[in-house]
């Protein structure tokens, strides 16, 4: 299968260059202008006009995730539908053992969920517990191509981890080689404010918000970063929403410890105000941790230039408005998550490039696509515009004017969060392994995802 793709617009070395790229047996093969090759044994895009990015890696998202309140609303098979017509050809998943499971057994159970999925998949897996045999389940996964952990600090009802606990997975992934990534919350100070929220008869989706102030989510950032240097463990912090936690990121960034920080299209685009209202308008909103403040917005597009932030990661993780009324007189048990995989790039795109001087091409690739790729191990198959790389492409339309956001989604939850947003441009084409899967924001073709296993952390990833 071969494919050549005239007068792309890529960005190299910081510039946007026109150029041509040959694709064969789902590979990038050439990239150069005017390649010699024989354009009637070849299918041929004329992309002028066309910005023709990396399809992204999305390194955190929730697939028919299990809840109290059900399974999250998206499968592997809907989800990843909509990350394909957003620009996202690559996602990864969560492995969450239930207590007493071992990481291995669990890992296997969520690959066989899997297998639904249109786009390339890889999993972090979660230690909830520390047993005898965690450090050794840690290598074997390790052994296996799943080279990052995610630890929560909340929740520690359920799935978080005490911080001996936290500590003893550092040291684990450290010996073995991969890295850890850190939900920062103090679960036991959110939980105390929930539980007085409650006791007041504070029972609606704003006191979600109230309840984990934004020194909840800096003072776990730091600790996690503590623990990490300790540790000598390379730390990925999910979801950064505030400006205090950016300046411990900062800090140890300055101090030359391997931390990284993402943050989520919704901490750069929404704010608090969307919890004044009725149940049914601000239950959507409600994600851990919670929208903050404007300046919070500002710091965090600042820190994506300062490249104190290193990815922009969906989260996604919908609930219906049914789902999300389980908390209807109690906030603590609306189900946490949002949805927003098929929405990166059209977001970036417009609230980043066109409205900020600050965010160029080069860093929406690098968010978008390269850094997850690198951090996680699957670089350069997967984020990159380079020889040798797998041909997954977005080629992204600048010249539709200002519309609704494009609806990415074939599920039929009822809670999109950016709902009144407008944005520019759409995702126009997808190929994948080399092959058109989406046109005019359309899937049509589909091929089946793979399993991604990833190499150890490279502790050449730089943070600046
Ligand atoms: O609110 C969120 N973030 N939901 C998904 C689960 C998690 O905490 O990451
Ligand atoms: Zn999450």
């Amino acid at each position: 299968m071969h494919m050549l793709i005239k007068n792309a617009g890529i960005v190299t070395n910081g510039k946007l260059e026109t150029t041509d790229i040959y694709i064969r047996d789902g590979k990038l093969e050439r990239i150069g202008k005017n390649p010699e090759i024989s354009l009637t044994t070849c299918n041929t895009i004329d992309a002028g006009g066309l910005i023709v990015l990396p399809g992204g890696v999305d390194p955190h998202v929730h697939l028919h995730l299990n809840t109290p309140a059900g399974y999250s609303a998206d499968d592997f098979r809907t989800g990843s539908e909509a990350a394909l017509r957003g620009g996202t050809t690559t996602i990864i998943d969560f492995v969450t053992p239930h207590k007493g499971q071992s990481l291995v057994d669990a890992l296997d159970e969520r690959i066989a969920e899997a297998t639904g999925s249109i786009i390339d998949y890889s999993f972090h897996v979660s230690p909830v517990e520390w047993r005898t045999t965690t450090a050794k389940e840690i290598e074997t996964c390790i052994e296996r191509g799943f080279t990052s952990f995610k630890v929560y600090m909340a929740y520690q009802d359920s799935i978080g981890l005490k911080e001996d606990a936290l500590f003893k997975v550092m040291q684990s992934v450290a010996k073995a080689g991969g890295i850890v990534t850190a939900h920062c919350e103090m679960g036991d100070a959110i939980d105390n404010l929930r539980n007085s929220y409650f006791r007041e008869g504070k029972v609606s989706p704003l006191y979600h918000a109230l309840s984990r102030p934004p020194e909840t989510e800096s003072n776990a950032v730091k600790k996690a970063i503590e623990l990490a240097a300790k540790a000598s463990c390379p730390l990925y912090i999910v979801h950064v929403s505030s400006a205090e936690s950016l300046q411990h990121i900062r800090k140890a960034q300055l101090n030359n410890q391997k931390v990284f920080a993402e943050t989520c299209p919704h901490y750069l685009v929404l704010n608090e105000s969307e919890y004044q209202g009725a149940f049914d308008q601000t239950a959507a909103f409600v994600m851990s941790p919670p929208l903050r403040k404007k300046t919070d917005n500002e710091a965090l597009w600042e820190a994506i230039h300062a490249k104190v932030v290193q990815t922009i990661g969906t989260d996604h993780c919908p609930f219906t408005l049914s789902q999300k009324s389980a908390g209807r007189n109690d906030f603590r048990k609306i189900p946490n998550g949002v949805p927003g995989i098929g929405h990166r790039l059209n977001l970036l795109y417009s609230k980043g490039i066109c409205l900020r001087n600050d965010f160029d091409f080069d860093q929406l690739v690098n968010v978008f696509a390269t850094n997850p790729a690198k951090i996680f191990g699957i670089y350069p198959q997967k984020g990159a515009i380079e020889v040798g790389s797998d041909a997954d492409l977005v080629l992204y339309n600048i010249r539709i004017p200002e519309q609704d956001l494009p609806d990415t989604s074939s599920s039929q939850y009822d809670t999109d969060i950016y709902k009144t947003i407008k944005t520019k441009g759409i995702p126009e084409m997808v190929l994948f392994r080399g092959e058109v899967v989406v046109d005019k924001g359309i899937v049509i073709h589909q091929l089946k995802g793979r399993l991604l296993t990833r190499g150890l952390f490279d502790n050449k990833t730089g943070c600046h």
